[in-house]
């Protein structure tokens, strides 16, 4: 299987291309799913269905966002990814609120925000060159097949559309399965931080920073995240 990458790529059975509003519920269903322990307590109020609902709300509201990918076989959407330079983009960051709200409503945003107090991030604060990827799902019926993989081919080649020398993300402590797949992509942990809070609250440890070379050989220009 093969992917170009870019906007729109097509090869074989996959096809990657940027998400639009019309994606929501197929995207809202993998990144309940990618968000794992976190989804139901969180985002849900307890319920993974919800979380599901809510996930796609407010992927609508967004538009579907600038910087989502979605895998597709055929017409069906089968993965997800988010990638992009700048994460604290403040245009993404009011949609992404203005969503929340209209999603959640005011009491309902304010019980988001008072249960995310129990987030942590294991991203060190000052990381320059540095390109983000979050929200890599794949459907569970076509796992291994290689298409988290053309996601990751897809957001890499963003990186360095960008000229950014590495590319980091954050998985949860304990999901082996994404962490062997990102170990197999090249990704090395650099940065782990746990929560007893988040712990008692979700069943999740803590989140784990990795990192990955733009190119291989290119690592040791790469910026070193402070700690
Ligand atoms: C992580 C995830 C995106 C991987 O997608 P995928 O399409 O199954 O990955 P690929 O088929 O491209 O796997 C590539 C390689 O990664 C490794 N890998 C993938 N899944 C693995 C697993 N469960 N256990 C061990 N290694 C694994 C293997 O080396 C694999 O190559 P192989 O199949 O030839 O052995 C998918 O498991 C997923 O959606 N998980 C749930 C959501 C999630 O946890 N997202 C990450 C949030 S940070």
């Amino acid at each position: 299987m093969g992917i170009a990458g870019g906007g729109v790529g097509t090869a074989g059975e996959i096809s990657i291309r940027p998400a639009t509003a019309n994606d929501a519920e197929a995207v809202g269903d993998l990144l309940a799913d990618a968000a794992g322990p976190l989804a139901a307590p969180i985002w849900g109020g307890g319920s993974i269905e919800r979380t599901r609902e809510r996930f796609a709300g407010m992927f609508a509201c967004w538009g579907g966002s600038d910087h989502h990918f979605v895998a597709c076989e055929e017409q069906r959407v089968v993965g997800v990814i988010g990638h992009t330079a700048d994460r604290t983009d403040p245009w993404q960051s009011l949609q992404a609120s203005l969503a929340t709200f209209r999603v959640y409503g005011l009491l309902g945003s304010f019980a988001l925000s008072w249960r995310m107090r129990h987030m942590v991030s294991a991203e060190p604060a000052l990381v320059r060159n540095s390109y983000s990827v979050w929200n890599l799902a794949v459907a569970e019926e076509e796992r291994r097949r290689g298409i988290g993989s053309e996601l990751l081919r897809h957001a890499h080649a963003g990186a360095r559309a960008a000229g950014a020398l590495t590319v980091g993300l954050e998985v949860l402590i304990g999901n082996t399965s994404a962490i062997r797949f990102y170990e197999a992509a090249g990704y090395k942990e650099r940065r782990r931080r746990e929560s007893a809070r988040l712990r008692k609250m979700t069943g999740a440890a803590g989140l784990i920073y990795m990192t990955r070379a733009v190119r291989d050989d290119d690592w040791a220009a790469a910026t070193t995240p402070s700690r």
